[in-house]
């Protein structure tokens, strides 16, 4: 995690740094600083503990002048959150400063090295081992900064996105990245640097995605130059940037989860656009139509992700096997890494990833790909590390989501994998005309189906009042819905720190039953479904435990509201998309119990978004 930003050209380097450290403080917010270096060369550290508004304050009335700067917002790997853990850290004689978004993992062999070299260590983080083992190689080679840069990264292991600069150097800033996030803007005599296009967007929509293995010279008085650790030079590959201010702003809304929310009805036209023809005859998802084949070949699919991702992913199951019949398997991304799974080239791996820089999830699927599966991607980030690393894939198109805790890219996840359901089963002829319009069709409804879930705010926010001091919470759902149950309750613990767990609604008598008493808020989603009548008499066994029942229904549901204590009526969609309807009011009751709890809900505590680090 942590975001880092750089800026090299003719502005006052500062404010720059700031407005896009604002910009990243979703991917880390414990402490933050800026190395800036003046129009005389000398090379200015402030950094300090807390959000970015805290360094803002420890800024004012310090000089922060200069046209060259670079900038981190940390989310803590190694050594707590304090002032002297900040990013960036500098060299032994304080003439090189690097900041560093990722892990150095054998840092801890690295410094035992410089200590025999009379190198001293002020922090307990493994970035500061980097810089002074730079300053240590530039030292002893009489080399130039970006020949350190080179040669030190050519003795780490680990993952990195880096920025560095030296004193009396106003001209340039070296970059580098290995399995972190890096994006360089092209502007007129200026360049910026960050973890990804947001800080960038503003000035300039010229665009250089830095590859794994990479090393860029940015200097502002020259063309951008990247070569790789054995300096072979790349073509500089400038992108045009699709993203719009607007999409990075609240809005007018208090935060943006809550704004998240509110686009879902935009956002899955979005991503159901030029895909699903008006009349519900037709899905067209190019990536998966270009490999049809390959996928209509594999043994089994397996979906990796991690969090929501892979809650998604559980939906992707029920969806797969029930419309295609070819086996599914849904594995986490950090469990099937390190397992040594059986996966070969029968497989097709799927990869769900929001940011597409999750570091777990781009590891399994470099492990699949080494073992010659066919990987296919579901990534929202245009140009992230996942998509660029899959075969083929679908864009889930939800625009940026800024909230840590994920919303609309979950209904975006679960829209394509219901795309990539119906084309595949239409492709192997496991769906019958009917049946595969009434889902086509399900899916150009979703958007005022959506929009009618998102009119519940108001009913969710003054019923969410009663539970502002619950101290657990048991979310039930069967089938489609029970991966909606889980992302319901992991919404309310990541943004309130309420504990709560999703379970099989059945699976409560084998155990979790014992928990019930009138203290426990039950959220049960109980939709007209295939096995509606089953859950219903799950919820009886709640009910006649003395649990306080909270009822996610359809619209018209009767039988249900005789036996919850609180019911929210939902409009009706097919079974196979019911779970995107459902987690709409999940995701304003998560909100609202947060807010009311006065909660930080965009940047909920020992969370950040995108999570590069494993
Ligand atoms: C929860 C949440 C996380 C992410 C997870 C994977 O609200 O956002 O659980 O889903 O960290 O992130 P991506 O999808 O970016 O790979």
């Amino acid at each position: 995690m942590c975001g880092i930003v750089g800026y090299v050209g003719y502005r006052e380097a500062f404010p720059i740094l700031i407005s896009g450290l604002h910009r990243l403080e979703y991917r880390g917010y414990d402490s933050a600083g800026v190395a800036l270096v003046s129009d005389d060369g000398r090379l200015n550290v402030q950094k300090c503990r807390g959000k970015v508004a805290d360094l803002e304050n420890f800024t004012v009335s310090k000089d922060v002048s200069g046209h060259i700067g670079i900038a981190h917002t940390r989310w803590a790997t190694h050594g707590e959150p304090n002032d002297v853990n900040a990013h960036p850290h500098y060299s032994e004689s304080g003439n090189i400063a690097l900041i560093h978004n990722g892990i150095i993992e054998n840092y801890g062999v690295l410094k035992d090295a410089l200590i025999e070299n009379g190198y001293t260590f002020k922090s307990g983080t493994d970035t500061e081992v980097l810089v002074q083992l730079i300053e240590y190689v530039k030292t002893t080679n009489n080399c130039s900064l970006f020949e350190a840069v080179q040669s030190a990264l050519k003795q780490v292991v680990g993952a990195y996105a880096i920025a560095v600069v030296e004193k009396g150097n106003c001209d340039e800033i070296i970059a580098a990245r290995k399995s972190s996030p890096m994006v360089i803007g092209v502007g007129e005599g200026e360049y910026f640097l960050a973890s990804d296009a947001t800080p960038i967007v503003e000035y300039t929509d010229r665009v250089v995605y830095v590859n794994d293995g990479e090393i860029a010279v940015i200097n502002r008085n020259k063309p951008l130059k990247i070569v790789n650790l054995d300096n072979i030079e790349s073509r500089v590959d400038i992108k045009k940037l699709e993203l719009s201010i607007s999409q990075l702003e609240k809005g007018g809304y208090p935060h943006f989860m809550l704004k998240e929310i509110h686009e879902q009805p935009k956002t899955i036209v979005d991503c159901i656009r030029g895909r699903v023809a008006a009349d519900g005859s037709n899905v067209v998802l190019s990536g998966v139509m270009a490999n049809c084949e390959r996928f209509l070949q594999a043994k089994r699919i397996v979906f990796v992700g991690c969090g929501t991702s892979w809650h998604a992913a559980l939906i992707g199951e029920h969806l797969i096997e029930d419309l295609c019949r070819i086996p599914v398997e849904v594995e986490y991304a950090s469990e099937f890494r390190y397992r040594n799974p059986v996966i070969g080239p029968d497989d097709v791996v799927i990869a769900v990833s929001q940011s597409g820089e999750t570091a777990d999830t781009l590891a399994a699927v470099e492990l699949a790909k080494k073992n010659g599966a066919f990987i296919f991607g579901i990534c929202n980030v245009v140009g992230s590390s996942i998509a660029r690393a899959t075969d083929s894939g679908a864009y889930i198109h939800v625009g940026p989501e800024i909230g840590v805790a994920s919303t609309k890219a979950f209904t975006g996840q679960v829209t394509v994998m219901a795309m990539v359901a119906l084309t595949l089963a239409r492709a192997k002829g496991t769906i019958g005309e009917e049946h595969f319009r009434e889902i086509a069709n399900g899916l150009l409804h979703l958007p005022a189906l959506i929009e009618q879930a998102v009119e519940l705010d108001a009913q969710i926010r003054d019923f969410s009042k009663m539970f502002t001091y619950a101290r657990n919470f048991i979310y039930l759902g069967r089938g489609y819905n029970y991966p909606a149950a889980l992302e319901g309750a992991l919404k309310l613990k990541e943004i309130s720190y309420i504990h709560a767990e999703g379970y099989p609604a059945a699976e409560m008598k084998h155990g979790p039953i014992a928990l019930i008493d009138s203290e426990m808020p039950v959220v049960a989603i109980a939709t007209r479904d295939s096995i509606y009548e089953k859950t219903v008499s799950n919820i009886q066994e709640i009910k006649a435990r003395g649990g306080r029942i909270i009822a996610i229904v359809e619209q018209g549901d009767t039988v249900v509201r005789n036996i919850a204590d609180y019911c929210i009526e939902v409009p009706t969609a097919p079974e196979c998309l019911m779970p995107l309807v459902v987690s709409v009011p999940l995701q304003l009751l998560a909100y609202y119990i947060a807010v009311n709890k006065g909660r930080d809900v965009d940047q909920p505590r020992n969370l950040a978004k995108s999570v590069t680090v494993e």
